[in-house]
């Protein structure tokens, strides 16, 4: 009898694992997957290496809220602040929404520097890393841009003038400047095109930017692995006991694709 219960168990288990393991003989998709979440970190990592999945985490609300803010929004001066009053006014939950994307923007800046900091004290920045901090360095500019065109939006005088100042401030930059400053203009004086230029860069570009940044820095987290903190026991350039290969096939240790898989249903 018990023998019977388990076959069936075995039946179900197999029908369960099917579609993971279809997905895994045809992209190794399962197999990148599990090597990210298991992969082994330093045994001394703290609360300071949860600053970059902190900025992740803020970046990640900022996608969520602007989707939703967009979809009310109209970038258009006559427009524009009316439509943001009615989001926050009239709107269900529209107060959170917008509130939770005006601080979040706040929040994601500082996280970012704050993140910035603990690599650049734990020295996390140095060989083989200087090209994940040359790509934290685009994430930094590019985030700042993200936070100054979206100053605009709101078109009021506060958002107006704010953007006079930094567009005079770039204007003021050795030979480029009066073109950039006319480029983020998008004429002669601040207008309409401002706006709409502004939004655009705001919803589109660099967000886009900013998620192909992110996937880099992410991959290249993933293939060096993070720095232990400089009072780490385990010094750098230590030799280590090297390990047995983990047996695993996926996007990050290419092998066949179907190593590991389990077999199917009808075999
Ligand atoms: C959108 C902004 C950013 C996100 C989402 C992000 C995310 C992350 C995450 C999740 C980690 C691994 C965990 C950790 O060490 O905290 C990390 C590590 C790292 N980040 Fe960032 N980061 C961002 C901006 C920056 C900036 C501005 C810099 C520097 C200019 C930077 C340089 C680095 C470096 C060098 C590492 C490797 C650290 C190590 O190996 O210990 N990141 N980042």
């Amino acid at each position: 009898m018990p023998r019977k219960r388990s076959e069936r168990r075995e039946k179900l288990e197999r029908a369960a694992m099917y579609p993971l393991d279809w997905l895994e003989e045809r992209s190794g998709l399962v197999g990148g997957i599990r090597y990210f979440l298991f992969r082994k970190v330093p045994g001394d990592t703290s609360w300071w290496h949860t600053l970059g999945s902190a900025t992740l985490t803020a970046f990640l609300v900022q996608l969520v809220t602007g989707v939703i803010l967009a979809m009310y929004y109209k970038p258009d001066p006559a427009n524009a602040h009316a439509s943001v009053v009615h989001i926050t006014d009239d709107l269900t939950l529209g107060w959170l929404v917008r509130g939770m994307h005006r601080w979040g923007a706040s929040v994601f800046i500082i996280l970012m520097f704050m993140h910035m900091g603990r690599v650049f004290l734990f020295g996390a920045y140095k060989y083989p890393r200087e090209l994940n901090w040359i790509v934290g360095v685009l994430l930094l500019a590019t985030g700042l841009f993200e936070g100054l065109t979206g100053y605009l939006l709101p078109f009021d005088q506060t958002a107006y003038w704010a953007t006079v100042v930094a567009v005079n401030i770039n204007g003021t930059a050795p030979f480029v400047g009066p073109f950039l400053a006319s480029v983020l203009r998008g004429g002669a004086e601040i207008g309409p095109d401002t706006l709409s230029r502004f939004y655009s860069l705001h919803m589109l570009l660099i967000p886009g930017a900013l998620m192909g940044l992110i996937g880099l820095h992410l991959y290249l987290i993933i293939r060096l692995g993070v720095t232990s903190p400089p009072w780490s026991s385990e010094a750098a350039g230590q030799e280590r006991e090297a390990e047995a290969p983990a047996g695993r096939s996926g996007l990050v240790q290419p092998g066949p694709r179907a190593a590991g898989a389990r077999r199917r249903p009808e075999e």
